[in-house]
């Protein structure tokens, strides 16, 4: 089962959730330092410190993925390191970056920088954050001191990374930083981070006019209990819009879809939307990042699920049931093949855009077998059922043409703590020792193979 020959076969990590160091060098506290000190936040009062302590690892990281031949890295780049309190660029934190990328040049390993994965300096936040329009102001002038010192040296860029999470997560059920629960808010969020992105296009733009500009979304089929209800069809319609169009349809098509206006009026959304506004956030792409892990199964009966403080503003008492189907470590549902129909789905719907699977992978509770190697098998059966749907979604000629797993190594996974294990590398958090995993060497042999056996 071979891929294109171009194929990018890369891993993909975040800042906050690997480098640890969160106080060096002059970074300033992000909102996910100040979320993670409020008690009942973050499971098992975790934090990004120590992370997997990358800020201090780095070289050894980055040999370590030469050495698994990987051919592209996606990383972000710490908002809370380079303009820690809006002000002042600060270039002690650009340093790390660069040595990174040029560690990683070096090494023959892809640059992909990602500019904003969550962690929004907490002075901004204390400013109005995502729900304040100067925060979009503040992106633009962070992205064009990263742009200004890397722009000669990384060929693609992403602006944001899951800005539905941001949004929706961070200011509508506050499962997530910055832990606030008005869901007018998390849609003014949804529409500044979206301004954001556009500025920041603009940024590579003027600084790498070579450089390729992408967007990643975490984007879900959604499916319904019962088709034959025309209330859970209802319900489709909304979750879909809120996770999908409010994202896509404003940076591809340049308009929110009809039917979220008209949901989201009571929560204020054509109140935030000043003119000229789309015209920024649609500037032309070169790329659309998918994440994806799962589908949603909803229903219109509510179940435990449901209910403010939620993340689904307007939609709040979707039923969620469950499946007869195996589960993950994080309890999302195994569900494969529905990656083939979403890629389908971009490349009819939001045509001529190159698409990358910037993240795929899954959380297993990763026990070491008697020869101490972790032998995670069920995360190769993951990695290889999603390479397969990716496969066949090439077959019916969608324009796919990368896949990241999520994630190099074990890391910081937010609301969840250091409990849940993606990495195709161990890591041990007390000594900070990495191991690679069975999936390391599975996935290097894949690389090699540009493909899977039959
Ligand atoms: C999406 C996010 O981008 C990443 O930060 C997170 O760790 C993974 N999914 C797994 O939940």
């Amino acid at each position: 089962m071979a891929f294109p020959r171009d194929f990018v076969w890369g891993v993909a990590t975040a800042a906050y959730q690997i480098e640890g160091s969160t106080t060096v060098d002059g970074r300033r506290p992000s909102i996910w330092d100040a979320f993670c000190e409020r008690p009942g936040t973050v499971a098992g009062g975790d934090s990004g410190e120590p992370g997997a302590d990358h800020y201090r690892r780095m070289a050894e990281d980055v040999a370590l993925m030469a050495r698994l031949g990987v051919r592209a890295y996606r990383f972000s780049i710490a908002w809370p390191r380079v303009r820690p309190d809006a002000g002042a660029v600060n270039p002690a934190g650009l340093d790390f970056y660069e040595r990174l990328v040029d560690e990683l040049l070096r090494a023959g390993i892809t640059p992909w920088a990602t500019l904003y994965h969550w962690d929004l300096p907490q002075a901004l936040e204390e400013r109005g954050g995502w729900a304040s329009r100067d925060t979009a102001h503040r992106f633009a002038d962070y992205a064009d001191a990263v742009l200004g010192r890397l722009g000669d040296r990384v060929g693609t860029w992403t602006t944001l990374n899951e800005p539905w999470c941001s949004a929706f997560l961070g200011y509508g059920s506050g499962r997530h930083a910055p832990g606030r629960t008005d869901p007018s808010s998390a849609v003014a969020a949804g529409h500044h981070l979206l301004l954001a992105h556009g500025l920041g296009v603009a940024a590579i733009r003027e600084h790498a006019p070579a450089a390729r500009a992408g967007l990643t979304l975490n984007l879900f089929p959604v499916n319904v209990a019962d088709p034959a209800s025309e209330a859970d069809a209802e319900v489709r319609r909304r979750i879909d819009g809120l996770q999908n169009r409010f994202f896509l349809d404003p940076v591809l098509r340049g308009e929110y879809p009809a039917d979220v206006l008209a949901d989201l009026e009571p929560y204020g959304l054509g109140g935030v939307i000043d003119p000229g506004d789309l015209d920024v956030v649609s500037a032309p792409l070169d790329l659309l990042g998918v994440n994806y892990y799962r589908d949603l199964y909803v229903s219109s009966i509510p179940d435990e699920h449901s209910g403010p403080p939620s993340e689904w503003v307007g939609a709040e008492y979707t039923g969620f049931p469950d499946r007869d189907l195996p589960h993950t470590d994080s309890g999302w549902v195994v569900n494969a093949g529905e990656l083939t129909g979403l890629l389908v789905r971009l490349h009819e719907e939001y045509p001529r855009l190159p698409l990358y699977v910037t993240e795929n992978g899954a959380a297993f509770p990763d026990r070491a077998g008697a020869s101490g190697m972790v032998e995670d098998h069920d995360r190769i059966a993951f990695v290889e059922a999603h390479l397969r749907a990716a496969h066949a979604a090439l077959q019916k000629g969608v324009d796919l043409r990368g896949y990241f797993y999520w994630s190099l190594l074990d890391n910081f996974e937010w609301a969840e703590g250091y409990a849940k294990r993606f990495g195709l590398v161990h890591v041990d958090f007390a000594t900070q020792r990495r191991t690679p995993k069975a999936s390391a060497s599975w996935y290097s042999r894949v690389i090699e193979d540009n493909g899977l056996q039959e």
